[in-house]
C-alpha cells in the first residue's frame, strides 16, 4: 500500500499569509488520496491560459488556443488549449489532459507535488493529516535528488565528450571510425570515450564537489570495500541514453578490450534511490524497459515519416542513422516491452522491425511482434540475411538494397502467424498450441478493428486446415479468440480511435460529437443504436452519458467533469483529448450529423451480420449455388467499403 493513501487532503481557499505560514509540502505519488472535490476546487481556482502560458506561448484561434507544442519540437502549432474546460491537447504527438497532467508533465512532478503546486499558485490550501517528519523529508528530497542526478549525468557526459577527442579516448574514437562512424553521427549521438583508468571520472566528479551517495546512486561510481570509489566504466566507447523527454539519464558503453570475460555492452544500472519505497516514481528514474534508445534523436524522423524502425543493438541504430534511416530505435538488448511498444506508438502508427538475422533475432522479432500489434502499432518483418545485422547489412549492401528488403517484407502480422504455422508439427495437440498462442493476439487486434481480426482468424485456418476450415460458431475454437489478453492490455491513451477503422472510426466519431453536444444524447435513435456499438469502451461510455442526460441533463462543463473523473484512462484520454480541441462541427450540423452516424453503425452492424451468416453458408453449400453466394458476398463487401 503506498504510503500516499494516509494523506486526506480538503481544500480551502485562503490568503496568502497563512498560507505561508501553514504550508506543508507534499511530495510526488501515483495514489494521491487527494479527494476528487479538492482537486475540483483547485483546478476551477486555476487559470489555465496562464499556466500553460509559461510554457508556451498561445495564440488564440476561435473558441480555443493553439501553440508550439512543448510536448515535441515543431514548426507549425498544432498544440490546442481549451481554456474554459482547462483541458489540451496536440495534433502532432498525440498528449493530451487536463490541467494537472500538463503541470506533471511539463514540469516532471508527481501527481500530489502537482496539485499542490497548482494549490499555492490558486491561493487554495491544502489542508491534509500530518506525515511523519521521516516521510515528509523523504519527500522533499525526491524532486531536488532527481534534478541533481539529471545534473550529474550532464557533468559525466561532458567527461566522457572531452575524453573522446583526447589521446585518452583515442581507442574509442578509432573504434567509431572503424565501424564506419562518422563526426556528425558521434556528435549527434553523444559519443563519448572513457579510458582504462580505475577511477577517472569518479576522481573528477569529487573534485567538482560531487557526493559519493550521487555518483553511486547514478551508477557512475561503485565503492570499494576498502573505502573511496571506483569507476564503473572503464576502457569504453560511451553514448548518453536519452528519455522520451529529453533527460539524460543513463549511459551505455561498449568495450573495447576485446576481451571475452568482459561484457560486450554496459549500462547504467536501473536507478534505485537508498531508502526509497518501489511506489516512488523516482524508482523509476532510468529503467531499462522504459526507454527507446535513439528516439530523442530519431523522433522528428519517425513522426515525419510515420514509420520507425526498430532494430536490436545501439550500434545498428547509429549505422541506419548515418545511411539515412534516422527514423530508427532500439531497445538496447532487452525484450521489447508493452511500455516501449506503447512509447513508439505514440510516435508512429508503422513499426519496421528489423532484427539480426540469427535465430536469437528471429525469436526476439517474434516477441516484438504481439507486443507492437498490442499497442495498435502495424508494420513490416524484415528478414535479414543468416548472419547478418542491420548494421552489417547496410555496410556491406548499401543502404539501396535494406530499403528494398524493407519495401518487400511481409506485414508482421502475417509474417507472426506463418511463423507459428511453420513451426506446427501436424499433431492435432499443435494445432491446439498455435490456436492457444494466436487467440489472444487475434483478440487483441479484434479491439481495434474487427474485420482484421476476423481476416487474420481466416488466414491462419486456411493455413492450418484448409480442407475443413474452422468455425467460428464453435464454442470451443471461439474461446481462443475471446481468451484475455496477457501481453499488453491498455492501448495507449486516446490513440486507440485513431488505428480503427470503420464502423470502429464511426463510433468514435458519434461519441466525439455528444461530448461536445451533449443535448443530441436525447435523439430516441441512440438508445437502440448504443448496443450495436462494437468497441466495448465506447458503448459503456455512451450508456454512462445516455443515463446521466436522462437523469440530470449535461452540458458541456459537466461532460468534461464526468470526463475528468472517468475511471477507464484510455477512455478518459480520448474525451479529454477531444474536448482540447475545436469542435468536430458547427452546432447547427451537429443534430443531423449524429444522426447520421447511429443510422451508419446499425447499417454496419446488420451487413456484417448478413455476411457472417454467407461466409457459414458457404462452407456448406454445394458447387452450384457457391458462386451465387460469393456474388452476394462480394456485393455486401462492396457496400460496405462505402459506409
Ligand atoms: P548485440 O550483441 O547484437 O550488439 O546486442 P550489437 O549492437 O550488434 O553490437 P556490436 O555490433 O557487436 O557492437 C544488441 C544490444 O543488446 C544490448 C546492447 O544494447 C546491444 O546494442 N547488450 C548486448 C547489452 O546490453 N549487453 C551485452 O553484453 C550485449
Ligand atoms: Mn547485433
Amino acid at each position: 500500500m503506498p504510503l500516499e493513501c494516509q494523506l486526506t487532503v480538503v481544500a480551502q481557499p485562503t490568503d496568502t499569509a497563512t498560507r505561508a505560514a501553514t504550508r506543508a509540502r507534499v511530495g510526488t505519488g501515483a495514489s494521491s488520496g487527494i479527494d476528487q472535490a479538492s482537486i475540483r476546487q483547485v483546478t476551477a481556482h486555476s487559470d489555465m491560459l496562464a499556466i500553460v502560458s509559461e510554457v508556451v506561448e498561445l495564440k488564440r484561434a476561435g473558441t480555443s488556443h493553439r501553440g508550439l507544442c512543448p510536448f515535441h519540437a515543431e514548426k507549425t502549432p498544432s498544440f490546442h488549449v481549451n481554456a474554459a474546460l482547462k483541458v489540451y491537447h496536440c495534433k502532432g504527438c498525440g498528449a493530451g489532459g487536463d490541467l494537472i497532467s500538463f503541470v506533471r508533465e511539463t514540469r516532471g512532478m508527481g501527481f500530489v507535488e502537482a496539485v499542490q503546486w497548482l494549490a499555492d499558485r490558486a491561493g487554495v490550501e491544502l489542508v491534509r493529516q500530518d506525515l511523519d517528519p521521516h516521510e515528509r523529508a523523504r519527500r522533499d528530497s525526491e524532486r531536488s535528488q532527481r534534478a541533481r542526478l539529471i545534473e550529474l549525468a550532464t557533468v559525466a557526459q561532458q567527461f566522457f565528450r572531452s575524453r573522446f577527442s583526447s589521446p585518452d579516448g583515442r581507442a574509442a574514437a578509432d573504434y567509431a571510425s572503424k565501424r564506419g562512424l562518422g563526426p556528425a553521427i558521434a556528435v549527434r549521438y553523444g559519443l563519448g570515450a572513457v579510458g582504462g583508468g580505475w577511477s577517472d571520472l569518479c576522481d573528477h566528479l569529487r573534485r567538482l564537489g560531487w557526493a559519493d551517495r550521487d555518483i553511486v546512486a547514478m551508477g557512475l561510481g561503485i565503492e570499494r570495500p576498502s573505502g573511496g570509489l571506483y569507476d564503473r566504466f572503464r576502457n569504453r566507447l560511451m553514448f548518453p541514453i536519452f528519455s522520451a523527454q529529453g533527460d539524460l539519464v543513463a549511459f551505455g558503453g561498449r568495450d573495447l578490450s576485446g576481451d571475452s570475460q568482459t561484457a560486450k555492452y554496459l549500462n547504467s544500472p536501473e536507478v534505485v534511490d537508498l531508502e526509497r519505497e518501489t511506489s516512488s516514481p523516482f524508482h523509476h528514474f532510468y529503467k531499462k524497459g522504459d526507454v527507446v534508445f535513439g528516439l530523442y534523436q530519431a523522433r522528428e524522423a519517425i513522426r515525419k515519416s510515420g514509420t520507425a524502425i526498430l532494430v536490436e543493438g545501439n550500434l545498428d541504430v547509429m549505422t541506419l542513422a548515418q545511411a539515412g534511416f534516422e527514423n530508427t530505435v532500439c531497445a538496447m538488448g532487452t525484450a521489447l516491452t508493452d511500455v516501449q511498444a506503447r512509447t513508439i506508438r505514440r510516435f508512429a502508427p508503422q513499426v519496421v522491425v528489423l532484427y539480426d538475422g540469427d535465430r536469437a533475432g528471429r525469436a526476439a522479432a517474434h516477441k516484438a511482434v504481439p507486443m507492437l500489434l498490442a499497442e495498435g502499432c502495424n508494420g513490416v518483418l524484415v528478414a535479414l540475411p543468416d548472419g547478418e545485422d542491420p548494421d552489417s547489412f547496410v555496410r556491406t549492401q548499401g543502404a539501396e538494397a535494406l530499403r528494398q528488403r524493407i519495401a518487400e517484407a511481409l506485414p508482421m502480422l502475417n509474417a507472426h502467424l506463418d511463423a507459428l504455422v511453420a513451426a506446427w508439427d501436424g499433431s492435432l495437440q499443435g494445432k491446439s498450441a498455435i490456436l492457444q498462442a494466436a487467440g489472444p493476439l487475434l483478440a487483441l487486434i479484434g479491439n481495434h478493428d474487427a474485420m482484421a481480426r476476423n481476416m487474420a482468424y481466416d488466414y491462419l485456418a486456411a493455413r492450418l486446415e484448409p480442407d475443413a476450415p474452422l468455425d467460428l460458431n464453435r464454442a470451443d475454437q471461439r474461446r481462443y479468440l475471446h481468451r484475455p489478453i496477457a501481453i499488453a492490455p491498455a492501448p495507449a491513451p486516446g490513440r486507440a480511435a485513431d488505428v480503427a477503422e470503420g464502423p470502429a472510426a464511426a463510433e468514435s466519431e458519434l461519441l466525439q460529437l455528444l461530448v461536445w453536444y451533449p443535448a443530441e444524447l436525447g435523439q430516441p435513435a441512440l438508445r437502440d443504436a448504443v448496443d450495436f456499438v462494437a468497441h466495448p469502451g465506447t458503448r459503456l461510455a455512451l450508456r454512462d452519458l445516455l443515463a446521466l442526460h436522462r437523469d440530470h441533463g449535461l452540458d458541456l462543463d459537466a461532460v468534461a467533469r464526468w470526463a475528468i473523473d472517468y475511471a477507464d484512462a484510455e477512455l478518459r484520454g480520448r474525451v479529454l483529448t477531444w474536448l482540447a480541441e475545436p469542435a468536430p462541427a458547427p452546432a447547427a450540423q451537429a443534430a443531423r450529423q449524429v444522426a447520421e452516424l447511429v443510422d451508419r453503425i446499425v447499417t454496419v452492424r446488420e451487413i456484417d451480420r448478413q455476411m457472417q451468416r454467407l461466409v457459414e453458408q458457404l462452407r456448406t453449400a454445394p458447387l452450384e449455388s457457391q458462386r451465387a453466394l460469393a456474388t452476394r458476398l462480394f456485393e455486401l463487401r462492396r457496400l460496405r467499403s462505402r459506409h
